[in-house]
């Protein structure tokens, strides 16, 4: 057989010459960059005020009392921190069917709102707005007395009155302050319930939707229920939350969200789910796409360095850029506080 000799290269082969630079590197992003004020830091406040406890399952993570919030986010605040979204852990309040907690005066998350907004007047302070860590049974919504057709383990969702709680709960959140409440509950028509709660306490121009949209039943949920105390006491959340495999579905729920008021529109997961928030962009141009990068994502991402599989800077990275590239523009993630430092510093 003769030498086999390659043919001359083209002038199309050579891509190399837009990449030897780190500068030139970063121009390839098709003006998609990283910035400080796309990331949303997930802040879970617990309902003792000296609280400062280790997350073990979310390494890096903290519960925190309402006396320890100063000294933890200032130092943030001061680096370039632009928001939080709160979950409350309520550690000692009695749980309920209708998670009466979730609302009362005293939850965590409303008496962090009041703190937070005399604290940090310029950190925008968003709100998830769910059920589950303040019902008996765990579950996201209310539950019908009538067993579940598909299975008999499962929980049947009440509609009209999931969604009718829902509002209630995300109104009293925009009262005492949040500049914007984030559903996660995953309940038919809680976006347009929600709306109309705002409108009809003459709030809806002070505070911003941001609609949990297409939120799969995904595995990655397992350190934030240990975290918030959320995990349902029987069966699991999938007759609410999306199944793994639904494009189409997942489309149809970001289309609803947007026509029924949702002011931003979130994917959830972030990396397993990159089809999905290229998607949400496409179908919904008109709003931001947001994404969630996960407890069991971050988890995971950790896990892997400590491993030696890869190096933990260079890994968020990769992952989070991916987020920006597939169309997300505001990600929800536990980095934040790294990212605010490594975004400062030479690439
Ligand atoms: C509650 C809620 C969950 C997350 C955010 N809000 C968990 C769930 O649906 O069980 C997940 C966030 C994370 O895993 O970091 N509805
Ligand atoms: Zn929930």
């Amino acid at each position: 057989m003769s030498a086999f000799k390659a043919p001359p290269l083209e002038v199309s082969s050579i891509l190399h010459g837009g990449i030897h630079h780190p500068t030139l590197r970063s121009w390839q992003s098709n003006g998609r960059n990283l910035t400080k004020s796309m990331f949303i830091y997930p802040v879970f406040i617990s309902d003792d005020p000296d609280c400062e406890e280790v997350i073990s399952s979310l390494p890096g993570q903290k519960r925190w009392g309402l006396n320890k919030l100063e000294g933890f986010l200032g130092p943030l605040v001061k680096k370039g921190l632009k928001s939080v979204i709160l979950f409350g852990v309520p550690m000692k309040m009695e749980k309920d069917a209708r998670g009466s907690a979730a609302d009362d005066p005293s939850t965590p998350v409303i008496q962090a709102l009041h703190l937070l907004s005399k604290l940090f007047p310029q950190l925008m302070l968003t709100v998830d707005v769910c059920l589950c860590e303040y019902t008996s049974h765990g579950h996201c919504g209310i539950l019908s007395s009538l067993p579940n057709p598909g299975h008999s383990n499962q929980p049947t969702i009440e509609a009209e009155p999931s969604a009718q709680r829902i509002a209630e709960v995300a109104v009293a959140y925009a009262k005492a302050g949040a500049h914007c409440v984030a559903p996660s509950d995953m309940m038919d028509g809680r976006i347009k319930a929600i709306k109309l709660g705002l409108m009809h306490a003459g709030l809806a121009n002070r505070c911003a939707l941001m609609s949990y949209s297409a939120k799969f039943a995904s595995g990655l949920y397992g350190p934030f229920r240990d975290a918030a105390g959320s995990a349902p006491s029987f069966g699991n959340r999938k007759c609410y939350q999306l199944p793994p495999n639904a494009r189409s579905l997942a489309r149809r729920a970001i289309l609803r969200d947007s026509s029924e008021g949702a002011d931003i529109l979130m994917v959830k997961p972030a990396l397993p789910y990159l089809d999905i928030i290229s998607d949400c962009a496409q179908y919904a141009p008109d709003h931001p796409t947001a994404c969630y990068q996960v407890s069991g994502e971050y988890a995971m991402v950790v896990a892997g360095a400590e491993k030696g599989i890869y190096d933990l800077k260079e890994m968020a990275f990769e992952t989070t850029e991916s987020l920006v590239r597939a169309g997300a523009s505001i990600i929800l993630s536990y980095f934040t506080p790294q990212f605010l430092d490594w975004l400062d510093e030479e690439k």
